[in-house]
């Protein structure tokens, strides 16, 4: 596995709230970017007030932290191993199958395009079949996310299938694909 040194996973940390806005109630989404995010502010704000991003940004935050407290799974930064500036998050979630959790990921707009979640992606789910000692990895992908496909393609996970009005979002239903990783496909 060829792991880039640019990035590394970290603990999600309070200064890393900015670089989430809200998409709806309890709902957050990464900040595309500065002037698309001032932009779609100055359209909202002409609609409702949004509550302050300083509390909502720390309260997401902290059900970050509390997905592992309460044993739901594990919720980390993608960190520039630099600066150490988020770039994104990686995620692992249990299942109700035993020894199965669910591995989500995304970058900021501005850190996308360079190949920098796939390392993410490796380190995470690696971890998740070695140390961890757990059985599978899912990942759930929607089929018109060619780059998403191409990351857990890149890791090593097989495709598994296509399940038909499977994801729920907030005003949609789509298609997923399904891939695995099983610590039989780690070389
Ligand atoms: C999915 C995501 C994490 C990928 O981030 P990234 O590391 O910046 O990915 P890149 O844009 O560098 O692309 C990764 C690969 O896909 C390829 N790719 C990207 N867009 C593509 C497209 N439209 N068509 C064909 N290939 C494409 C890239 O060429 C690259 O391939 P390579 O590694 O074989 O050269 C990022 O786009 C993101 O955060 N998206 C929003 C959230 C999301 O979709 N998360 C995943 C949910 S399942």
């Amino acid at each position: 596995m060829n792991l880039q040194s640019q990035e590394v996973l970290a603990a999600i940390t309070p200064e890393d709230g900015a670089f989430m806005e809200p998409s709806g109630r309890n709902q957050w989404q990464p900040v595309a970017d500065a002037q698309a995010s001032q932009t779609a502010r100055r359209s909202q704000s002409r609609c409702h007030r949004l509550r302050p991003v300083a509390a909502e940004g720390l309260a997401w935050i902290e059900r970050q932290w509390g997905r592992a407290d309460s044993g739901e799974g594990l919720s980390l930064a993608i960190a520039d191993a630099t600066s150490g500036d988020a770039l994104g998050a990686a995620v692992l979630m249990f299942r109700r199958q035993p020894g199965t959790v669910a591995i989500g990921y995304w970058l900021v707009e501005r850190a996308r395009g360079r190949r920098l979640a796939s390392p993410a992606v490796a380190l995470l789910a690696r971890w998740a079949l070695t140390d961890a000692g757990l059985a599978r990895v899912e990942a759930l992908v929607e089929p018109e996310n060619i780059a998403s496909q191409r990351v857990v393609e890149s890791v090593g996970f097989r495709r598994e299938g296509h399940m038909r009005s499977y994801l729920v979002f907030n005003a949609r239903r789509a298609d997923a694909l399904i891939y695995s990783l099983l610590p039989s496909d780690l070389a």
